[in-house]
């Protein structure tokens, strides 16, 4: 059950302005959380909403906004990777917007059980969709070395083989459980220094990244979004750290050549663009935003617009 209920939805406003409305389209909401985007959505224009969240709680919230507009509203407890599968199931064709507002929510961090946050002291899960092994296991069992790649590579940690070394000696002796246990390990792991931030966090940071296979996820969603956009549709997806910025900002290039530099990729007029970059560079939060709710501080919003082409992948599933 949870026992948090608040989530202050990031770059709201901006990010409902860039999808566009329009009274008979039809839009997706591929992290409904607890359903802050879906509900502006649908009380802004009179369209058609489809809400997809992999965590079952999620549930618990898309009742209330189910019962007020019915069947202009429907929910999947599911991944976002298998959007083009759940768009098929609800007989959508092409959708005119899609948002993605990435990472945890509120609950989710601010409920010790469910093993997110550094900063209560709870099991080790981290688990998203509540299944599949908790970041226990993981932690308990994983090697030294590939431990210490994964922090690297997910969590941009320059410590992280200190770091997966003391996780290693200690769970010779105890079997690290909670999250306060792991969190004063990191932290014994890094030499004291003027980080504004908890040491722990680019660790749990990349453990989560890992453990809900976050990075395949943003980039199977992307394919799927781009190929279910109709033209003029719009793509907004709102990214709270480095790796999935890039990843989205790489994308983005990629289907929209013409601002591409890379020489791996097709000449401007050998291929045509599948969508066309509208934030050149990405929205961050005001000031005043910041100021409201501090979760919003590295948030980034980057928006593309789906052209007439052929989708970049082809059409085929
Ligand atoms: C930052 S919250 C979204 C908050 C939401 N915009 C709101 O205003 O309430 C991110 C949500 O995305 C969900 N999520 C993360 N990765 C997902 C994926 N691959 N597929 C579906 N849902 C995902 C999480 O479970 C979480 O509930």
């Amino acid at each position: 059950m949870l026992n948090c209920t608040q989530h202050t939805p990031v770059l709201l406003n901006e990010t409902i302005n860039a999808l566009s409305l329009k009274d008979e389209g039809i839009y997706v909401d591929a992290t409904f959380g607890l359903g802050g985007y879906s509900r502006e959505i649908l009380n802004k224009c009179n369209c058609s909403l489809l809400a997809i969240d992999r965590d079952p709680q999620a549930k618990e919230f898309a009742a209330p906004i189910k019962s007020t507009f019915e069947n202009k509203f429907t929910f999947i407890n599911g991944k976002f990777s298998e959007l083009l599968k759940y768009l098929k199931e609800t007989n959508i064709n092409k959708v005119n917007g899609i948002v993605f507002d990435l990472g945890v929510s509120s609950p989710q961090i601010d409920t010790k059980e469910r093993g997110f946050s550094f900063k209560l002291d709870g099991p080790l899960d981290m688990r998203m969709s509540l299944e599949g092994p908790t970041a226990e296991e993981f932690i308990n069992k994983v090697e030294e070395k590939t431990l210490a790649n994964i922090i690297y590579e997910y969590g941009d940690e320059v410590f992280s083989r200190r770091i997966a070394k003391n996780i290693a000696y200690e769970r010779l002796t105890n079997r690290i459980n909670s999250t306060g246990q792991l969190a004063t390990i990191i932290r014994k792991s890094i030499p004291f220094s003027k980080q504004k931030i908890d040491p722990a966090t680019r660790t749990f940071q990349a453990i989560r990244i890992y453990l809900n296979n976050e990075i395949y996820e943003l980039e199977k969603g992307l394919i799927a979004a781009e190929k279910s956009l109709e033209p003029d549709g719009i793509l907004a997806v709102v990214s709270f750290h480095s790796i999935e910025d890039r990843i989205i900002k790489e994308f983005f290039i990629k289907c929209s050549n013409n601002q591409s530099t890379s020489r791996y990729l097709p000449e401007k007029n050998e291929r045509k663009n599948s969508l066309e970059i509208i934030t050149r560079k990405p929205i961050s939060p005001s000031s005043k935003e910041i100021e409201r709710n501090k979760r919003s501080r590295s948030a980034k919003l980057r928006v593309a617009r789906r052209t007439n082409f052929p989708s970049y992948f082809g059409d085929e599933e």
